[in-house]
């Protein structure tokens, strides 16, 4: 199988041993301790599954700087994004050497880490909008992953952590979420070798659905994962239990068994488009995947980002032999009237716009909120169903 990023073995940070885990949470009880961001819980739930591997905790300043910068930490691991616990006011653990992390998206805030403290530090605005600009490639607050960034504090606390569960992910997801050690297991048990994973945040259509479909048979592969982003998104954009139920109707429908895993993964989306496809490529290959899917504007929001940005950041700043993973660059892809099937655009170049089915966003709200149905040309009767309603219970409720 696919080695995971910077190490033979996957390290995930979850402490498995149960009479281990225990004492850690008794210990927690005596620690000094802060709630996080939900950004930092996040990395946590990260860092516990393995797929931030091979990160042993938060970075300090100096790692994330180069992160930013040149993707890489200063001794020279390529990653493509910070991995901070940024707090407002350290003064509730300032001089403590080991400290306990309260998750703040659980009711009563449990310990959901103890973190062994190597520095505190403040991060001037001049490094914050360094940052904001390298990882985004935008200052402005108007966009969600900026201001999600920006309003989380200053003070990075770095250090090594063990974790001791995965929020509220296992709870409210159970069978969905899913460690990397978990899908590594799986796929061995399934005897796949080529893997093309499939990164998401949104219900699945027919382009998302015949993509999967191309990449599978463009590279060969022995299955599919599709692997859904199941923490904080902004607002407006569909909650994870709506989109795994439609994923999940689409799936039992349109494939064969067992060519297909369902799974999901405990992150706060960052809309980064370009760095967050990166990081995207990273954790996938951590989880056993050879392949992963970048297609249109991946992991974008408005249009802060070219449609393509997030393949060409492979060719321009990932350096040769970074990672493993290969990536399955495909082109925008849509219904063709002519010939009457999801197509990439490339393929067609004879087509003009008439001759495709497009759907905006915006649009695909407007119809299901108004009971329209969607054409079957750009989703599956049975997907829009479930959507549907969806919309119009959120209608109800006002
Ligand atoms: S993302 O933020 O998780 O990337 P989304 O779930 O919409 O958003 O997209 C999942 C993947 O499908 C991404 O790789 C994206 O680029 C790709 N994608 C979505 N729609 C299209 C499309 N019409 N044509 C090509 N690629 C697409």
């Amino acid at each position: 199988m696919i080695k995971p990023h910077g190490s033979e073995q996957l390290n995930p940070l979850f402490v498995q041993d149960d009479a281990k885990r225990a004492a850690l949470v008794k210990e927690a009880e005596g620690l000094p301790s802060i709630v996080v961001s939900s950004a930092a819980a996040a990395n946590a739930v990260m860092l516990g599954c393995g797929y931030f591997n091979p990160l042993k905790g938060y970075m300090n300043v100096a790692d994330a700087m180069g992160v930013a910068e040149g993707m890489k930490t200063s001794d020279g691991l390529f990653w493509p994004t910070p991995v901070l616990n940024v707090v407002k006011d350290p003064a509730p653990v300032k001089d403590a050497k080991r400290i306990a992390l309260r998750d703040p998206n659980v009711d009563g805030n449990p310990v959901i880490a103890i973190q062994d403290v190597a520095a505190i530090e403040e991060i001037t605005a001049d490094q914050m909008k360094l940052m904001t600009e390298k990882i985004y490639r935008t200052t402005d607050m108007e966009h969600p992953g900026v201001a999600a960034f920006n309003t989380v504090g200053r003070f990075a606390i770095s250090g090594p952590i063990q974790v001791l569960n995965y929020s509220y992910f296992e709870k409210e997801f159970p069978e969905t979420f899913r460690t990397a050690v978990q899908i590594r297991n799986e796929i061995e048990k399934c005897g796949w070798n080529k893997v093309v994973a499939f990164q998401t945040r949104n219900p699945m259509h027919r382009a998302h659905e015949e993509l999967c479909r191309m990449a599978k048979d463009a590279v060969n592969a022995d299955g599919i994962l599709i692997h859904m982003l199941l923490g904080k998104l902004k607002a407006g954009d569909i909650p994870a239990d709506v989109r795994d139920a439609a994923i999940r109707k689409m799936v039992e429908l349109y494939f064969p068994p067992n060519t297909v895993m369902i799974t999901g993964y405990g992150f706060d989306m960052l809309y980064a488009g370009p760095r967050e496809a990166v990081l995207h490529a990273v954790f996938r290959q951590n989880c056993g995947c050879t392949h992963l899917i970048v297609g249109r504007d991946h992991a974008g929001v408005g249009s802060y980002y070219g449609g393509f940005d997030a393949q060409t950041i492979f060719d321009d700043e990932v350096p040769q032999g970074a990672l493993e993973i290969e990536i399955f660059k495909a082109d925008h892809t849509a219904w063709s009237k002519k010939l009457g099937k999801v197509i990439m655009m490339r393929d067609a170049p004879d087509h003009t716009k008439e001759d495709w089915v497009f759907l905006s966003g915006t649009k695909v709200r407007a119809m299901l909120s108004a009971g329209e149905d969607l054409p079957v040309e750009f989703s599956r009767p049975e997907v829009a169903k479930i959507l549907m309603g969806y919309y119009q219970s959120a209608a109800a409720k006002g």
